[in-house]
């Protein structure tokens, strides 16, 4: 298989709004996607790059509210829409949400690498279903592989939110 040359009508420029921020993205292929463009074009390094068939999880992004792996999203179809990744789930760029601070407070990180993902999936759960089962929980998460930490402190961190989430909307 050849790699073609794009033509100069594959190439364009597009906007894309990232967590609230608008970028735009000029002299791109069309089919860059939306993990490279964020990585490599815009600077978020959260979205991480493992293995770009939307098996891993490690990339998963917020596109209009759906939970989505980037690597299997191209770029340009996401002009329009809003992107959210895992730094632009706190209120602000000095905080944590209560999910990253879960994870840390439950021992729910070792090398990391899957953890952006696992917060982004975990925030859309939490989101859609503010009082999941434990199934329910599992299968949110069921598309982000944890190499190293195992799942039980995970857990443990899903549900300390779910809890402390409850007990300030009763
Ligand atoms: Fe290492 Fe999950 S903390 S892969």
């Amino acid at each position: 298989m050849s790699l073609a040359t794009p033509s100069p009508s594959e190439q364009g420029a597009y906007r894309l709004e990232v967590n609230g921020r608008g970028h735009d993205v000029v002299d791109s292929w069309a089919g860059e996607s939306l993990l490279y463009v964020l990585r490599n074009r815009l600077g978020y390094l959260g979205p991480k790059n493992a293995c770009e068939q939307g098996e891993c999880g490690s990339c998963s992004v917020l596109l209009d509210g759906r939970l989505v792996c980037a690597c299997l999203v191209l770029a340009a179809s996401a002009a329009g829409q809003e992107i959210v990744t895992v730094e632009g789930l706190a209120d602000s760029e000095e905080e944590l949400s209560d999910v990253q601070q879960a994870f840390i407070d439950h021992g729910a990180v070792q090398c990391g690498f899957c953890t952006p993902g696992l917060i982004v999936a975990v925030h859309d759960l939490l989101g859609r279903l503010p009082d999941p089962t434990e199934l329910e929980v599992r299968e949110a998460i069921s598309g982000n592989l944890c190499r190293c930490t195992g799942y039980g402190r995970i857990f443990e961190a899903v549900e300390a939110v779910r809890r402390s989430r409850l007990e300030a909307s009763s």
